[in-house]
């Protein structure tokens, strides 16, 4: 393959550039609030350890009422070391995945999420734990209680084949999902169970580290940058990623499989890794080259890019849609343009660094990122960002975007056309409002206060307001609220 020398030497450089990086870790992710639902289906341990008399269950769901099963209850992740052994053959992974986490009340029980695969062992601070399945929850019983605020540290053997989440109306698949060569692991919105035993919702965001083990001969991708050179014996290849800036679990990716690979730096210094298929090797350079400059892009108008590196990566799993993985957006069997790589890439900035707690809030993902596109657009000289809210505006008044309001995502539909395009149009109609100074320094103080962090479609009402010094209420009430196309 001929770019893998170039690619050995440039994973080599790149490893060097990290080495001399600070190790400092960030600070340790926000408690998520408490739960605020508990959901029927969970398994109900009973409760027979000695240990504070208050320790109860964890709850299986973490309090998004929309998905009431998703994340858990009673602890907050700060770290996930996993470590996988994937055979492409057999399709068969084997996974050693080790959590730490912060207990947020006493606990005589807790869950994980975890989507098929056998579990074979549970520890807890290094002493065996009971387990029991049901659904995706698992639910684990350490020998003794866990005190409120406590840290401990959760092991979990397992192995089997992966099955992706299959969703054809709506979602399509996503999670773990086998490819000719290896696999695309793309899980929003709640797909990382099929691969590791996680707090599978976006209100625990927490620090990763990846030990991906493939076929001497294959490459695996995973978040942030390599943590040593891929070290190869017996004939089989570990792959070290480590990403050191807090993540929701959604955006987690062990991506592998052949693939061609180009690295370097933007002209703003950033790190740049693009990989590509084999099928798609055409596009290495351009994935590259515009990955590079959208992301130097972004940082004049967004604020300072938020992680260590950036880039994109393509394979040639015809997933029907493309996903912001953290570093490494993956675009699923098609060769991006310059506007869903400037969507993508916008999201590292929102949805990735700032992230919604509740899935209803969607569109600070969707909205920003689409907005994004338009500002590209505009970037490029193509068409200004008005020009495209008004083709926008312009659809009929029956149209089912007009139907949906975007500022309620809804479970059944959560990536609906209005949470992205009329998600858009409430930011163009805001920067009409406040002006363009305002709205581009909004943008700036939204990301740099909650660098990291969790978002609501309240805090960005109520900055947007403090900033521009006006009353938004009913411009944010009729875009994001009424089942109505605004005026
Ligand atoms: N966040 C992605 C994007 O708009 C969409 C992910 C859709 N997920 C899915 N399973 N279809 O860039
Ligand atoms: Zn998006």
């Amino acid at each position: 393959m001929r770019a893998e020398r170039r690619g050995v030497a440039l994973l080599a450089a790149l490893v060097s550039v990290l080495a001399c990086a600070p190790a400092d870790q960030p600070p340790p992710s926000q408690v998520p609030s408490a739960a605020t639902s508990t959901p029927a289906s969970a398994p109900a341990p009973t409760a027979t350890s000695p240990g504070p008399s208050d320790a109860g269950p964890g709850a299986p769901g973490i309090g998004d009422a929309d998905f009431p099963h998703d994340g858990n209850g009673g602890y907050d992740v700060t770290h996930y070391d996993i470590a996988v052994d994937y055979t492409p053959k057999t399709k068969r992974l084997e996974g050693v995945t080790t959590i730490t986490a912060a207990a947020t009340q006493a606990l005589s029980s807790f869950n994980l999420d975890l989507s098929g695969l056998d579990v074979r062992e549970v520890t807890v601070d290094g002493a065996a734990a009971t387990f029991t399945r049901q659904g995706s929850e698992l639910t684990v019983r350490p020998p003794r209680p866990l005190a409120d605020g406590g840290g401990f540290t959760v092991r979990v053997s397992y192995a089997g084949v992966p099955k992706p989440i299959q969703d054809p109306d709506n979602l399509g698949s996503y999670g773990f999902i086998p490819t000719g060569d290896g696999a695309f692991v793309t899980a929003e919105p709640n797909g990382a169970k099929t691969w590791f035993p996680a707090n599978d919702h976006p209100a625990d965001k927490a620090t990763f580290d990846f030990a991906i083990t493939v076929p001497a001969g294959l490459t695996a991708l995973a978040n942030g940058e390599l943590a040593g050179r891929p070290a190869t014996s017996g004939g089989k290849t570990t792959w070290r990623w480590r990403e050191r800036r807090p993540m929701v679990t959604y955006l987690a990716t062990a991506t592998l499989g052949e693939f061609e690979l180009r690295q370097g730096r933007s002209a703003g210094g950033i790190p740049v890794l693009a990989a590509v298929d084999p099928a798609f090797e055409s596009s290495l350079e351009g994935v590259y080259k515009t990955s590079a400059e959208v992301t130097d892009y972004w940082a004049t108008v967004f604020g300072p890019y938020p992680f260590d590196s950036t880039g994109g990566v393509v394979d040639d799993f015809a997933a029907g849609y493309a996903l912001e993985n953290q570093t490494k957006p993956m675009y699923g069997g098609f060769d991006p343009d310059d506007g869903i790589t400037a969507h993508e890439l916008a999201h590292q900035w929102f949805g990735d660094s700032l992230s919604i707690r509740r899935w209803k809030d969607l569109w600070l993902n969707e909205g920003f990122a689409t907005y994004a596109e338009w500002l590209w657009a505009e970037h490029k000289g193509k068409e200004t960002a008005e020009a495209a809210f008004e083709r926008q505006h312009r659809r009929p008044a029956g149209d089912s975007i007009w139907k949906y309001p975007p500022g309620r995502a809804r479970p059944d539909d959560l990536f609906n056309q209005s949470v992205y395009t009329r998600g858009a149009m409430t930011l163009h109609a805001l920067r009409e409002e406040i002006g363009d100074r305002t709205f581009f320094d909004l943008l700036r103080t939204w990301t740099a206060e909650h660098r990291y962090g969790h978002v609501t479609t309240d805090q960005f009402v109520q900055l947007a307001e403090r900033l521009s010094g006006k009353s938004l209420d009913s411009l944010f009430d009729a875009w994001l609220f009424q089942p109505r196309r605004p005026a």
